[in-house]
C-alpha cells in the first residue's frame, strides 16, 4: 500500500508541474495582458483534485494520520484555481490579475503543503 502511496504522490507532483508549468509558461504573455488558461493548467488542476483525494483516501485506510485542516484549506483553495481555470478555458486572454490569482493561489498551495507540518 505504500508504495501505491508513493506512486500517487508522484502523480499529484505531475499534477502540480502541469498547473504551474502551463502558468509559468504564460508569465510574459501575463505582462501584455494575453495570458490564456492553457489546457495543462485544467488538466493538472484536475489531476490536483484526482490523486489528492485518492491519497486522503489511501492514508486514511491505512491509519496514516491525515491533517484535515492542511487538506481542506488546500481543497478550498484548488476549489477557486479549478473554478477559474474551468469557467475561462476557452477564452482567447485572461484579466492579468486572475492569472496571477492562479498562479498565486497555486504556489501558495505548494508552501502549505511542504511547510504546514
Ligand atoms: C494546487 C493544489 C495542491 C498542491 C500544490 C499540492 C501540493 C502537494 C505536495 C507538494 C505534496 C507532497 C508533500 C507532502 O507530502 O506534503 C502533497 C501531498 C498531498 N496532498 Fe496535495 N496539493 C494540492 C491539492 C491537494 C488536494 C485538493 C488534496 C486533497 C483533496 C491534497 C491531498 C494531499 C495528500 C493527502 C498528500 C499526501 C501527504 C500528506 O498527507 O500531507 N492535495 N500535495
Amino acid at each position: 500500500m505504500d508504495v501505491l502511496i508513493h506512486l500517487f504522490v508522484g502523480l499529484h507532483i505531475i499534477g502540480i508541474a502541469a498547473l504551474l508549468g502551463g502558468f509559468l509558461t504564460q508569465m510574459k504573455a501575463m505582462g501584455r495582458g494575453t495570458a490564456r488558461f492553457v489546457p495543462a493548467m485544467l488538466h493538472g488542476a484536475l489531476t490536483m483534485l484526482v490523486t489528492g483525494v485518492v491519497l486522503v483516501g489511501l492514508n486514511e485506510a491505512q491509519d496514516h494520520h491525515v491533517n484535515t485542516i492542511k487538506i481542506g484549506v488546500k481543497l478550498a483553495l484548488l476549489i477557486v484555481i479549478l473554478g477559474l481555470v474551468y469557467v475561462k478555458r476557452d477564452d482567447e486572454k485572461v484579466d492579468k490579475s486572475m492569472f496571477g490569482l492562479v498562479g498565486l493561489l497555486t504556489m501558495v498551495n505548494i508552501f502549505i503543503a511542504v511547510l504546514w507540518t
